[in-house]
Parts: structure tokens; sequence; C-alpha cells
């Protein structure tokens, strides 16, 4: 197999067959029919040689920016052994690229590059009438066996939210859990912090109090992208639970009011804490969109906010805009409810599920929830590495 500029493997049943040469990209065709132009720089810029990429780190050595900005191929073709094989005509250089990897990553479909170790990674968006959410699996299993993890994790980054049985009613449980994602993100709140309710609490949470459906430290610019929440103990009266998918909710006011939609998504809000010993602040939209014009972040704390700060004339349509979206949070039919279980422990996407509480009753019995963050980043590796993995499993030996 020819190298690759990475540690992953790649299919090895599709083999170049021919290449092109054209002034300004190189044509390849596939054993399997495929065709892909991909452009001179690109591949001088992706070459995997020992010269190129470090055979250790795996990491490019080559800089494009000190190489001739015209330097195109002087002969392209398929190898003897299924690779594309290049010359550089500046220098002679000599490049041969893996054709499983060349497929994957080809771009000349209108989609773009996406590595195959990534199949289906688009959300799949929920409402109150989905079945099967969250998504229930053994705790147990998860934490001990690396096909179930993988199981586990592909639905939280599909559904956003899931939900563990029977892990260990044990202070540091929800921590290992989180451990079998990657770093456990701290916080203002530490590593692991308790949800119960006191009497000098820091934060609404740690009240008895109903929480509407919100986000967790929507005042940080860098806000946690994972929640976990475990359940120790619960015997009160009251105290069940509301989820909403931040997707749909975004996507019924993107139908049903537009105007509400834009003001979100281009008048930033203000959001802080309150707390002796730390004054967290950041500015942003409500829902937050990629380049592509798909939701990525819904940001509701209705506690967490600042005074409004922005042009006399957004203020009315902002706050219009925000009364739109948070009634959106109390609409019955988008909304999941479910009780937590000791043992029970809910993972959920921190920037896309909105989570909240009916008030409970505090002499009634004991509540008891230990939850700790991590991070969206963590979660899409993990994903990477168990398929990596599962990919290597598979080779013929
Ligand atoms: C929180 C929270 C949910 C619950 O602590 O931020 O939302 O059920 N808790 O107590
Ligand atoms: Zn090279
Ligand atoms: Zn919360």
């Amino acid at each position: 197999m020819a190298l690759t500029p990475d540690f992953d493997t790649y299919p090895d049943d599709v083999t170049v067959t021919n290449a092109r040469l054209a002034p300004r990209w190189v044509a390849v065709s596939w054993s399997d029919g495929t065709l892909a132009r991909f452009h001179h720089a690109w591949l001088r810029d992706n070459c995997p040689c020992a010269g190129c990429v470090h055979q250790v780190t795996k990491e490019q050595v080559f800089e494009f920016v000190g190489a001739p900005v015209d330097n195109p191929p002087s002969a392209a073709e398929a190898g003897d052994d299924g690779t594309l094989e290049v010359v550089w005509s500046v220098d002679g250089h000599h490049s041969s690229y893996d054709a499983g990897w060349l497929f994957a990553y080809r771009y000349d479909d209108g989609l773009g590059a996406r590595p195959t170790e990534v199949p289906d990674d688009a959300p799949v968006v929920w409402d109150g009438s989905t079945e099967g959410v969250p998504a229930t699996f053994d705790g147990p299993a998860v934490l001990a066996d690396d096909e179930a993890l993988l199981e586990w994790l592909l639905a939280l980054r599909a559904y956003g939210l899931t939900r563990l049985r029977d892990v260990p009613t044990e202070l540091d449980a929800v921590g290992r859990v989180a451990a079998r994602i990657g770093i456990v993100r701290e916080t203002n709140f530490g590593v692991l912090w308790d949800v119960r309710s006191e009497v000098a609490p820091v934060t609404n949470a740690n009240t008895s109090f109903a929480l509407p459906p919100h986000v967790d430290l929507a005042m940080r610019e860098y806000q946690p992208g994972l929640q976990f929440l475990h359940c120790i103990e619960n015997s009160t009266r009251g105290g069940q639970g509301t989820y909403l998918d931040g997707l749909r909710v975004a996507d019924v006011l993107r139908a049903e009011q537009p105007d509400a939609f834009r003001v979100l998504t281009t008048v930033p809000w203000q959001f802080a804490n309150r707390s002796p010993v730390s004054d967290y602040r950041w500015a942003v939209t409500p829902i937050v969109l990629d380049a592509a014009g798909n939701v990525t972040e819904v940001r509701v704390g209705n506690w967490l906010r600042a005074p409004l700060a922005v042009a006399f004339d957004d203020v009315e349509p902002a706050y219009a805009a925000l009364r739109a979206l948070f009634e959106l949070t109390y609409r019955q039919d988008l909304a999941v409810r479910t009780s937590l279980e000791p043992g029970d422990v809910l993972a959920f996407d921190n920037r896309r599920i909105l989570h909240g509480r009916d008030a409970f009753e505090p002499t009634s019995g004991r509540r008891f929830l230990r939850g700790c963050y991590g991070e969206r980043d963590e979660l899409a590796s993990r994903i990477r590495i168990l398929q990596r993995a599962r990919r290597e499993a598979q080779l013929p030996r």
C-alpha cells in the first residue's frame, strides 16, 4: 500500500486506472468508474512522501508557500500498483498517491472533500413526536466495551441527547463516563459538580425552583459542548426534566417567524453570570449559523443574560425575537419529558439541546445529581479513533 499522510487505513478495492494531465489539474479515473479532477496546487500540497511529511508525526514538513507558484506536473499517470504517480516540472519531485486515500478526499462531485471515516454525521433532528428519544444505552457496557461506546457516541452525535442506564451511583462515575469520550472540561463549577437544593446556592440550578429550558454556561465564550448529568438519588416530588432539540426549535422558528429568526441570527445578546468570584461575559447571537447557513448553536439561558446593549432601533426587535424563541421552548409538542432514576446518566450536546426541570419539593425526599462537561471536539475525535480501530480490525491479515 502506498504512503498516506495520516494514521488511517483506506479501502484497497479501488485503484487508479488512468490519469490525464490538464493545464490546471489532473483528471483521475478509478477502477469503479469514478472520475475526479485535482488541482495541481492541491496535489503538490498533499504529497505524502517522506520528504514532505514527517513519517513519525505524520505532520507536514513541506511548505507550499516556499514552492514555486507555477509548478505544473511534467507527467501524471496510473502507477503499476494502482497509485497516482506525478512528477513535478520545476524540481523533478516525485509524488505517489494511494488510490483509496485519493478517492476518500476527492472534491470534484459538488460535495466538497469529506474523509470517508466520517460516514454520515448529519444530525437527526427530533421533537416530542419522535420515537425513542432519548436513545438509551447500557452504562456498564459503555464503560467496559469500545463497540458499545461507539454505538452510544454515534447516537449522541446524531440526536444530541442520550441516556445511559445502570451507571454505578458512585460520586466519580459521571467523570468516568465522560472520560470514555475524552478530556473532561473543567469550569468555574469544578471538574465534577453537584445539583441539589442548597441553603446558599451559587446558581439557580442549586435551588428547588423550576429551571426554564436552557443551555449551561451560556455566558462563556468557550461554552462547553457536552453535558453529563448523573442521577444519584431522586425521591422528591417534582423535578421532572424537559428536553428540546434546539435545531428543531430553530427550524420551526425559521419556518413560522422568519423575521424573528433573522434577528436572532444577527443581533447579539449579552450573557453574564453573577458571582463574587467570577465575572464571565460574552455577546453573541442566540442562534449561530455556520458558513452554509446551518444552525450550529442555540444559546438560551434566561437567568444568564446581562442587560441588552445594542443599537436603539434593535432593542424592540431583539425582545420580540427572543420572546418568540422562548415561547417555542414552552411548546409541549416540541419537548420530550422524562424523569431521572438513580443510575441514569443523561448525556447531551450543551450547545444544541435545551434542558429544563420542574420545581421540586425539597423536603419530600432527596434529589442529588452529579454533573460534568465535555467538548464536541472530544466526541468527534473519539468517534473517528474508534472507527479507525474498527477498520483496522477488519483488515485481512
Ligand atoms: C442544571 C440543570 C437539571 C436538573 O444544573 O443546570 O439544568 O434536573 N439541572 O436539575
Ligand atoms: Zn513529496
Ligand atoms: Zn442546566
